[in-house]
């Protein structure tokens, strides 16, 4: 795996209920997600928000989590199971450069990139897949470190979602994150 790709010891820290204190997923992403959605979490790790979305969605709802380790994908399935959510959660081991979700194009309520997309060895690319997914209307959560990325990396991050047709309509205070709400236009 990449040297940039956050490690899996660091996903048990980051699924840690402790993260709650600092980033609760009630309220990062619980004001988006409604029952019936379809949610994506892309670079889901071990799930931190993938199982509270999937509680959010109820049973009618679907939340696709992805992936580019196996190792957090076995972990979260195992959460999954735990809390009682699997039967509504598809969780897919993807390629660095390739979502692999053309099935879901146009499908996507709400979709979440927290903390990877500066991950990624060619974020624009990402975007573009990731406005592909969204419904019209649709919403993505992007969210990164200020630990890891400064304000004009996150700046560029707004700017290709932009020219990918991914307006900015809210910049939501997370802790520890430059974060900004994006809509596809209708
Ligand atoms: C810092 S972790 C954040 C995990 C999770 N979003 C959270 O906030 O708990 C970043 C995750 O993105 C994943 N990732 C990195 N590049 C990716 C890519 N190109 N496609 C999908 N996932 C990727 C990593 O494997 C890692 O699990």
């Amino acid at each position: 795996m990449a040297d940039h790709i956050c490690p899996v010891w660091v996903g048990y820290l980051l699924a840690s209920p402790v993260r709650r204190i600092f980033q609760s997923p009630d309220k990062i992403v619980g004001p988006h997600v409604k029952e019936g959605m379809t949610v994506l979490d892309m670079g889901c790790a071990m799930g931190f928000f993938s199982v509270p979305m999937a509680t959010m969605v109820g049973a009618d709802g679907r939340v696709v989590c992805v992936d580019v380790q196996e190792k957090m994908l076995e972990s979260l399935r195992k959460r999954a199971v735990k809390a009682g959510v699997d039967d509504r959660m598809n969780v897919l081991n993807c390629a660095e450069n390739e979502t692999g979700l053309e099935h879901l194009r146009g499908d996507v309520d709400f979709a979440l990139a927290f903390a990877m997309v500066h991950e990624v060895d060619d974020p624009e690319a990402l975007i573009r897949q990731i406005h592909s997914l969204l419904k019209k209307g649709g919403h993505l959560l992007v969210a990164e470190p200020r630990g890891h990325v400064s304000s004009g990396e996150f700046d560029d991050t707004l700017r290709w979602s932009a020219e990918a047709g991914l307006t900015t309509v809210d910049r939501p205070a997370i802790g520890r994150s430059h974060a900004a709400l994006l809509k596809k236009s209708d």
